[in-house]
Parts: C-alpha cells; sequence; structure tokens
C-alpha cells in the first residue's frame, strides 16, 4: 500500500474515497489489517475491555498504550497508527499532554494521536498540533465519561445536543485536528457534520455519510462477548478458536495428538 500521510486522508475525502479504519492491538493483527487494505490502525484504549479483561477503558495506563502501540507498529511497519490518549492522560495539565502525547509518536512511532473530546479540548489540539503532533479528534459518544454519562447513550438526539456537537467538529477542525471521530450519533447529523467540515469524519455508529468508518477489531471478527448494534460481525472468529480448543483439549486427552508427524 501506498505510504499514506495526514493529507492522503484529506486527499480521499475530497476524492469521495471512504476512509477505512479499524482498531489492532498487536502486531499479527495489525499486520493482517495493514495487508487487507486498512488504511488507518487504532489502538483505541477499547484495549482495556478488548485485551486487558476490564470492563471500561478507564483503568488503562499509558504504559499498557505505549506497549501495545510498539507491538502495533512492528506488526506493520508502514501502517498509518493512531494511539489513544488514555483517561487522565490529557486532562490534568497541557505540559502532561504534550509529553503523553510525544511519548506515543516518539517511542511507540505512532503518526497520530486520539483524544475525546468537543469544543474545550480546542485549545489542546491546537498546541498539539503546533508541535507537529497530528490529532485525530472524537466527539459524540465519549467512553472515557462512561461514570459521569451514567451508560453508552446515543448523543446528540436533542436540537441543542446536535447543535453543541456541530460547533464543536468546528471548534477541533478550526483548532487544528486533521480527522473527527463520531462516535454513537444519528446519522443524519453526522452526514451534517461531515458535509461542512473540511476534514475527513470517521463514524462509528453515525451512519453511512460519514467520510470512513472505523469498528473494533473483535466485535468485527466475532470475538467479544457483546456485540454492539453499529458493529457487523465478517467471522465468527470466537466459535472458530473454541471449536480449535476443544479438539486440541480431546487429542491431548485422547493420547492422539502429538502423532508421529508432530515428533522427532
Ligand atoms: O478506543 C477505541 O477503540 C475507539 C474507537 C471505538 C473509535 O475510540
Amino acid at each position: 500500500m501506498k505510504k499514506l500521510t495526514v493529507s492522503s486522508f484529506r486527499k480521499m475525502k475530497e476524492a469521495g474515497e471512504k476512509i477505512v479504519m479499524v482498531t489492532a492491538y498487536d502486531a499479527p493483527t495489525a499486520a493482517m489489517a495493514y495487508e487487507a487494505g486498512v488504511e488507518m490502525l487504532l489502538v483505541g484504549d477499547s484495549l482495556g475491555m478488548a485485551v486487558l479483561g476490564y470492563k471500561n477503558t478507564l483503568p488503562v495506563t499509558m504504559e499498557d498504550m505505549l506497549h501495545h502501540c510498539k507491538a502495533v507498529r512492528r506488526g506493520a511497519p508502514e501502517a498509518f497508527v493512531v494511539g489513544d490518549m488514555t483517561f487522565m492522560s490529557y486532562q490534568i495539565s497541557t505540559e502532561e499532554a504534550l509529553h503523553n502525547a510525544a511519548r506515543l509518536m516518539k517511542e511507540a512511532g505512532c503518526n497520530a494521536v486520539k483524544l475525546e473530546g468537543g469544543a474545550e479540548y480546542a485549545p489542546l489540539v491546537g498546541r498539539l498540533a503546533a508541535c507537529g503532533i497530528p490529532v485525530v479528534a472524537h466527539a459524540g459518544l465519549l467512553p472515557q465519561k462512561v461514570e459521569a454519562m451514567g451508560g453508552y447513550r446515543v448523543q446528540g438526539k436533542t436540537e441543542e445536543a446536535a447543535r453543541q456537537l456541530l460547533a464543536d467538529a468546528h471548534a477541533l477542525e478550526d483548532a487544528g485536528a486533521f480527522a473527527l471521530v463520531l462516535e454513537c450519533i444519528p446519522a443524519a447529523l453526522a452526514e451534517k457534520i461531515s458535509g461542512e467540515l473540511t476534514i475527513p469524519t470517521i463514524g462509528i455508529g453515525a451512519g453511512i455519510g460519514c467520510n470512513g468508518q472505523v469498528q473494533v477489531i473483535h466485535d468485527i471478527l466475532g470475538m467479544s462477548c457483546y456485540l454492539p448494534k453499529h458493529a457487523k460481525c465478517y467471522a465468527d472468529a470466537g466459535s472458530m478458536i473454541r471449536k480449535a480448543l476443544g479438539d486440541y483439549v480431546a487429542e491431548v486427552k485422547a493420547g492422539s495428538f502429538p502423532g508421529p508427524g508432530n515428533s522427532f
């Protein structure tokens, strides 16, 4: 695949070409996603639920994130990799935010960082962008605010909330974000935002009118315990793995593995 940069994504939007993003947390899946043509790999803090066994994204640390970003970079050296800013890695102070974002780029080789929040984060997005750190903004449903919101709910449903989201999107673009993830908002609102912005929008539960789509890899491969409404299962890898492991257990118990072909 041709090496992609932040301007490639803007050009894709201008050309009407959809952008494909998926999460990746380890080297082999990063390599497979890159080979399949995925254009942006997101080491999302969904890492917490998908891989680390947490109930939400809040416990994920910068050290966890760096560890997995490095693995993804090793698996897909040429891919465009976005590292997520973890809960409280960018909220405490601008200095801490700059330091943590720089670590994702310098230590893990990320091409960009992503952070959750609306217009209130525009000044930070501006600082990061001014330092040469490309930022994917993330508006709509903000999983890092799950406790404050009392659950995961579709956002932007009232007229006022929709107006606020549109204002957030403009503020984040004006501050220098090069792309905007829109999570769980009505499709018509996402289409309106996508039409007004010049930067690409990447939707998850935000309908077909976005300039690209992002999904959690475990959801689309059938490896999650729960499939959100916005996701679609493209394979039942969970069943295949359970069946394969069941067969392995049965053969070891029966004494039929290893066979002559697996022995020296
Ligand atoms: O952490 C993540 O995987 C994300 C996507 C769902 C956009 O933020």
